[in-house]
C-alpha cells in the first residue's frame, strides 16, 4: 500500500474544487509591468504598494552592504553576535514608527511566531479577530493558549466576550490592522479603549497598513494617532518595504524581553545584510518624502472609483487591496486566467484563504501603476466580467 496516498487524494480534491494553486513564475524584477511564465503582463498581484522592491536606493544601499558584511549572518543573534547594520534598522525603525524601539525578526510571520507564545500561554486568552492572518493564528497555537474569536471588525462583539473572561487575569486583543484579503481597517480606537476598560494587552498587526496608512506611510497607530497606546505592533518589511523581513515595536522593555524569548530570534539567523540595508535605504526614502504614499492612494481611488461604477463588488475595503468579489472559486481562476490569457496577472483567491463560497480575485493596486495601466485593465475587467455574468 502506498502510505502517502493521501497526498494525492488531496491534491485530486484541490484540483477539482478549483483550489488547486498555481504558482506563476517571474522573470526578472518587481514592477507595474512583469514577466510572468514568459509573457509580459501587468502586474495587479504583489504587495509592492510603492514600488519599492525595485528601488535603486534599496539596490545599492545592498550592493554596499555585501561589500561591508558579505552575504550571510552566519549564526543566530544571540549566539554570534549582531551586526552595528541590524541595530542601525532596529533604531531607525522605532524613529519612523514613533516607538521607544523595535526589533527585528526574518518575516512577519515569525515575528507573530515570536511574539505570541512570549506574551501568553496556557492560563491565558487572546482575543482574535476571527478574519486575523494565518501567522496570528499558528502564534497562538504555538502558544497553546485558549483563543476567544470575536466577529470581524465588531468592537460591540469583542466586549461582550472580554466581559464574560474579565476575571482572567491575562488577556490579549490581537487583530490584523489592514485585513490582507478584504482591505478594510481594524476599528483600532474602540479595541484600545475595551482594552484599557479591561486592562488587557493589545497587539497590532500592520504588514498591510505599513507604507500605506499614517502620515508618510507610518502604519495604523499613527493613521489613528494611538501612539503609546498599543502595546505590540508588528510589522514586515516584505510589502511596502519592498524587501523581506518582520519587526514588533514597542516599548524597550518589550523588545528586550523578547530578545530573551523570541523563538525564532533565538533559534533562526537573522535576514542578511542586503536585505537590512536596503530596509533601511527605505526608511530614508520614506522619511523624506511621501510622493510615493500619495500616487498609492490617487491610483486606489481611481481604480475602485471606475470598478464600483461599472457593479463590481469590491467588498468592504478601505485600502489599496481591492478584492473583486466573484464567490465560486472555479469563476474566479477562470476569471484569473482570461486576465492572464489578455495581459493581467491578477490571482484568484479560494477557500482556505478566505471563507468557502467567498472566491474573488485580489487586485493589488502600486505607486508604480499609471492611470493609462489602470484604465486598460479596468476595460478588461468589464469585458470578462461580462462574458462570465459577473456583472
Ligand atoms: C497581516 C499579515 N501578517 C503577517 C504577514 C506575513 O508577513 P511576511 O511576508 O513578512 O512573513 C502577512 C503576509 O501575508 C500578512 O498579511
Amino acid at each position: 500500500m502506498d502510505k502517502l496516498n493521501f497526498i494525492n487524494e488531496e491534491l485530486d480534491r484541490l484540483k477539482e474544487a478549483g483550489l488547486l494553486i498555481n504558482i506563476r513564475t517571474i522573470e526578472g524584477p518587481q514592477g507595474a509591468w512583469i514577466t510572468v511564465d514568459g509573457k509580459k503582463v501587468l502586474n495587479l498581484s504583489s504587495n509592492n504598494y510603492l514600488g519599492l522592491a525595485n528601488d535603486s536606493q534599496s539596490k545599492t544601499a545592498s550592493h554596499n552592504a555585501i561589500d561591508t558584511y558579505g552575504v550571510g549572518p552566519a549564526a543566530v543573534r544571540t549566539i554570534a553576535g549582531t551586526t552595528t547594520l541590524h541595530k542601525d534598522l532596529e533604531q531607525k525603525l522605532a524613529q519612523f514608527k514613533g516607538a521607544e524601539s523595535t526589533i527585528s525578526f526574518q518575516s512577519g510571520f515569525c515575528a507573530n511566531l515570536a511574539v505570541i507564545p512570549a506574551i501568553v500561554g496556557k492560563a491565558d486568552v487572546v482575543f482574535s479577530d476571527e478574519l486575523n492572518h494565518a501567522s496570528i493564528i499558528d502564534g497562538c497555537r504555538l502558544a497553546k493558549t485558549r483563543v476567544v474569536r470575536y466577529k470581524h471588525g465588531n468592537p460591540e462583539d469583542l466586549q461582550e466576550k472580554i466581559h464574560a473572561e474579565k476575571d482572567i487575569e491575562r488577556k490579549l486583543i490581537i487583530t490584523d490592522g489592514v485585513f490582507s484579503m478584504e482591505g478594510d481597517i481594524a476599528p483600532l480606537p474602540e479595541i484600545v479603549e475595551i482594552a484599557e476598560k479591561y486592562n488587557a494587552i493589545t497587539m497590532v498587526d500592520d504588514a498591510h497598513g505599513e507604507g500605506v496608512l499614517g502620515r508618510g506611510g507610518r502604519g495604523i497607530v499613527d493613521h489613528f494617532n494611538l501612539h503609546g497606546k498599543v502595546d505590540i505592533e508588528v510589522g514586515t518589511m516584505s510589502k511596502a518595504f519592498g524587501v523581506v523581513g518582520g519587526y514588533i515595536a514597542g516599548t524597550k522593555r518589550l523588545t528586550d524581553y523578547l530578545m530573551q524569548k523570541g523563538r525564532p530570534f533565538l533559534f533562526s539567523s537573522a535576514v542578511t545584510a542586503a536585505d537590512v540595508a536596503a530596509c533601511i535605504a527605505v526608511v530614508k526614502t520614506l522619511n523624506k518624502s511621501d510622493d510615493l504614499v500619495k500616487k498609492l492612494w490617487s491610483n486606489t481611488r481611481f481604480f475602485q472609483g471606475r470598478m464600483k461604477q461599472l457593479g463590481f463588488n469590491i467588498g468592504m475595503t478601505k485600502t489599496p487591496i481591492t478584492p473583486v468579489m466573484i464567490g465560486d472559486a472555479k469563476v474566479a481562476r477562470d476569471f484569473s486566467q482570461k486576465l492572464f490569457d489578455v495581459g493581467i496577472f491578477a490571482q484568484s483567491i479560494g477557500y482556505p484563504t478566505v471563507p468557502v463560497g467567498k472566491a474573488r480575485i485580489r487586485v493589488m493596486l502600486s505607486a508604480t501603476h499609471s492611470e493609462k495601466d489602470l484604465t486598460w485593465a479596468i476595460d478588461h475587467f468589464e469585458n470578462i466580467g461580462k462574458s462570465l455574468g459577473v456583472i
